[in-house]
């Protein structure tokens, strides 16, 4: 009877946007469950799977080789949140619930608990599932770093990694032609890919959606860097970045998404605005899905590894309704509801921002 009691098969899904990463969490989950005596299912396309019932089984050579490999060998949607489900019907979305969908496939699959990879609407929607009574241990992931309960998200090494090398290669051609270069890179409302990626790749400016900014502090800092004899800077701007009289950017909305907004454009509108009241020519970069796709750094897979290892030991002691969590050097839990509770977001006193402003970065604050 003892046996009855063992937790023997679990689904395993990545949901909300991709980042590099997963594939290593996949594996991390995957490859000791034969030692724990368990069955790994596959979900397909996130959320959308467990909905529509898209699931395949997971062995060791189905994870062979893809610990360096960006993306999600499962595939994943924001489109696929079962508590707002979008149904189209003659052309026009409406939204729905499918949340028993979900249960129902999660009890025909004779599921004893599921592991969920994702970020802020990904944890979202498994605390909503906790209280419909399934077992679900959660795995934080998003280049944007802004979920709080833990120190650092993989991805976001990746992400800022291709945020430097983009700003080492265009100081040397802003230089050359005395311009002024505009970088957008992704943040919604939390700014670390700008901040971070922006302070190792040298950026003059960094603009971020915690810190609205004044055009005025822009021009000037422009301006002092000419005084100084330096004819070319270099703006990081986060997508989500807006000036003080002003609003984010929406490129499109989409009804779909557990977030509706897409952001897109701000870059633009600076380039346009520094030309006009600084008389540099100036031209605009926007990095874009660049950050999110490809292989993960040595920082992320090892974090992602160790998440993936960790979140299958959690399901095995029957910890359930816990989100992985990296704390300081060592990798804990916490409770999904509490990581859910608020967004990690840039401050003033952060030390990222002291230590830009002490080399000369201006936030146009
Ligand atoms: O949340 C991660 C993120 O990369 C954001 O920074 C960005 O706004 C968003 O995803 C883009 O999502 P999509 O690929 O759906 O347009």
């Amino acid at each position: 009877m003892a046996t009855t009691n063992k937790i023997k098969r679990i689904g395993l899904l990545t949901g909300g946007g991709d980042c590099p990463g997963l594939n290593a969490v996949i594996r991390g989950v995957t490859k000791p469950a034969q030692d724990y005596g368990m069955t790994v299912y596959g979900i397909l396309d996130g959320f959308e799977g467990l909905v529509e019932g898209k699931a395949v089984e997971l062995r060791d050579q189905d994870v062979s080789g893809i610990l360096s490999r960006g993306g999600t060998i499962l595939g994943s949607s924001n489109k696929g949140d079962p508590f707002h489900w979008p149904v189209v019907k003659n052309g026009k979305i409406t939204i729905g619930n499918m949340a028993k969908a979900a249960l129902k496939n999660y009890e025909a699959w004779n599921l004893d608990a599921l592991i969920a990879i994702g970020g802020d609407g990904t944890m979202h929607i498994c605390n909503k599932l906790c209280k419909l009574g399934m077992n679900i241990v959660g795995v934080p992931k998003t280049i944007d770093n802004d979920l709080d309960a833990t120190d650092i998200t993989f991805g976001h090494d990746s992400a800022i990694y291709v945020v430097t090398e983009a700003l080492d290669r265009l100081h040397t051609t802003a230089s050359s032609h005395h311009r002024v270069i505009v970088v957008e890179v992704m943040g919604r409302y939390a700014g670390w890919i700008a901040l971070n990626g922006g302070l190792a790749g040298g950026a003059d400016i960094i603009l971020l959606p915690e810190f609205p900014f004044s055009w005025e502090k822009v021009y000037d800092k422009i301006r002092k860097r000419e005084l100084m004899g330096k004819k070319f800077s270099l703006v990081c701007v986060a997508e989500g970045a807006k000036p003080k009289d002003g609003e984010m950017v929406v490129k499109a909305k989409d009804i779909r998404r557990h977030d509706p907004v897409q952001l897109g454009g701000i870059g633009e509108v600076v380039a346009k605005k520094i030309q006009e009241n600084t008389g540099r020519e100036t031209r605009v970069t926007v990095l874009g899905h660049l950050q999110r796709g490809g292989s993960p750094t040595p920082f992320d897979r090892i974090l992602a590894t160790k998440f993936g290892a960790f979140a299958i030991d959690l399901v095995s002691k029957k910890k359930f309704g816990r989100m992985v969590a990296l704390k300081g050097n060592e990798v804990k839990n916490v409770k999904i509801e509490d990581a859910i509770a608020r967004q990690k977001l840039v401050k003033s006193t952060t030390q990222a921002v002291t230590a830009a402003k002490a080399v000369g970065i201006s936030f146009g604050v």
